[in-house]
């Protein structure tokens, strides 16, 4: 099974996963360095303060990634180091590291992949009401605009979000994730608002930089399974689907509210703050939808006297699942990554090829999918993870049938290029295939950083890695 050669291989990080040096260069705190220094909030009191050090070492990340003969690197922009107050007047330091990155990523023929939000919103907009406020979106449309201007010449692929389900329901309704808040009104708005700075920004890149530049969107699909086939299991799979999908799907895709999101969340909210004007607002077709797939869930019917579930979303107590009190997660079964997240790859062929089928001609990248292991440093001083190899190998081939499905899948992001900061897990979880010592801030690249790199090479996932991974 073959790639073609148009197919994009690349790796994908994130500003506050990797960076560090957060009060370098001009920077103000973001929600993620009010979460770290929340006690209790991170596994071991993890910070990014410096995380992967990227700020300082992103020529040998360059390297690493030409080393591996990758075509493209997905990063995110830090807000807060463009512009320190969230709006107004912009940071030329921040500026300047952006521009200097995405120059010598082009220089080396990698394509730069660049994300506006990956979740650090800058801490003075929270103070304003964060996503919770429509303000919000209006502040990512002016600094959507002014990233086009001073990168645009530079960029190849401009994403807006990464993942508003996460900065929504994590972070205003679970609060596992920053702000920290768990008020279902908050998650409500904030889905919302997320949609609406998808539009006002897909429409101001698309003003500064006309259509020949794409626009993306990435969200983490949910593909949740009933129990049963009983009516209330299905319903309750179909609860999950609305909350979790459609309530960005809709409106971003076909400019509409889903109803059964109204109905299903109407003791919550009866949805007034969507303005007349803001669905045709949020309705900014992107030209790549991107797609995050990790794993899958299970989900059943509560019945009477069963206690409910918080969804495997990190354990506040709280779940992130706005108005789904009566549905259950079942826990994973089967090999579970080291995040005890389960391995369904067939999963990720039916979502793209079902995604794809109902918008047809839809492009689509998969801008995540990865996994982590507890892999360690052998005596031979590299890192053997099998494990990483087989899920890799496992879900291209998935990404491979869906484009023999039809699917117009045109790229793949492994998650990720480095072990990083995993937001309320600190460093405990590696998703690298890239190692990294928090000691020395040393790279050793793992066997699967080797695989990836003959695929990238070869194309053809019969014979990649054939060579040595058996033997490894
Ligand atoms: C999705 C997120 O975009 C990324 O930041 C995170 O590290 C990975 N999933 C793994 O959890």
């Amino acid at each position: 099974m073959k790639f073609a050669d148009d197919f994009v291989f690349g790796t994908a990080t994130a500003s506050y996963q990797v960076e560090g040096a957060h009060d370098e260069g001009g920077r103000t705190p973001s929600i993620w360095d009010t979460q770290c220094r929340t006690p209790g909030k991170i596994k071991n009191g993890d910070t990014g303060d410096v995380a992967c050090d990227q700020y300082h070492r992103w020529p040998e990340d360059l390297e690493i990634i030409k080393g591996l003969g990758l075509g493209a690197y997905r990063f995110s922009i830090s807000w807060s180091r463009v512009l320190p107050q969230g709006l107004g007047e912009p940071n030329p330091e921040g500026i300047a590291y952006y521009r200097e990155l995405c120059r010598s990523l082009k220089q080396a023929g990698i394509s730069p992949v660049v994300t506006l939000y990956h979740w650090d919103l800058p801490q003075v907009l929270e103070d304003r009401g964060g996503w919770t406020v429509r303000e919000t979106a209006y502040a990512f449309a002016d600094y959507a605009r002014l990233m086009a201007r001073e990168l645009g010449d530079l960029v190849d692929v401009w994403s807006t979000l990464n993942e508003p389900w996460c900065s929504s329901y994590l972070g205003y309704a679970s609060g596992v994730h920053a702000p920290g808040r768990t008020e279902p009104l908050a998650a409500l708005q904030a889905v919302h608002h997320l949609n609406l700075a998808h539009g006002l920004a897909a429409r101001a890149l698309r003003e500064e930089l006309g259509d020949e530049v794409p626009v993306c969107l990435t969200l983490n699909l949910h593909v949740t399974h009933p129990l049963t086939d009983s009516a209330e299991d299905i319903a309750a799979a179909r609860k999950i689907d609305v909350v979790g999908n459609e309530a960005f799907l809709m409106p971003v895709m076909e400019g509409v509210l889903s109803p059964e999101l109204v109905e299903i969340t109407r003791e919550v909210t009866d949805w007034g703050f969507v303005q007349e004007g803001d669905l045709e607002l949020c309705h900014q077709v992107p030209d790549i939808l991107g797609v995050n797939y990790y794993s899958t869930s299970t989900v059943k019917a509560r019945q009477e006297g069963e206690a409910s579930t918080s969804g495997g979303h990190g354990e506040t107590g709280v779940s992130p699942w706005v108005a789904c009190d009566d549905v259950v997660f079942l826990p994973p079964e089967g090999p579970l990554t080291a995040m005890g997240w389960n391995q369904e790859p067939d999963a990720l062929r039916r979502l793209l090829v079902q995604v794809s089928r109902r918008y047809p001609g839809q492009e689509l990248m998969v801008t995540e999918n990865g996994a982590a292991f507890s892999d360690e440093v052998s005596s031979d001083g590299q890192v053997h993870d099998p494990d990483r190899v087989a899920y890799l190998r496992q879900h291209l081939t998935a990404v491979a049938q869906a484009v023999e499905e039809g699917a117009q899948v045109t790229g793949y992001f492994l998650w990720s290029l480095l072990d990083n900061f995993e937001w309320s897990w600190g460093y405990q979880k590696r998703f690298g295939m890239v190692r990294v010592d928090y000691e020395t801030l040393e790279r050793t690249p793992k066997d699967s950083a080797k695989w990836y790199a003959d695929l990238a090479r070869s194309r053809d996932l019969d014979t990649v890695g054939e060579d040595w991974v058996a033997g490894a």
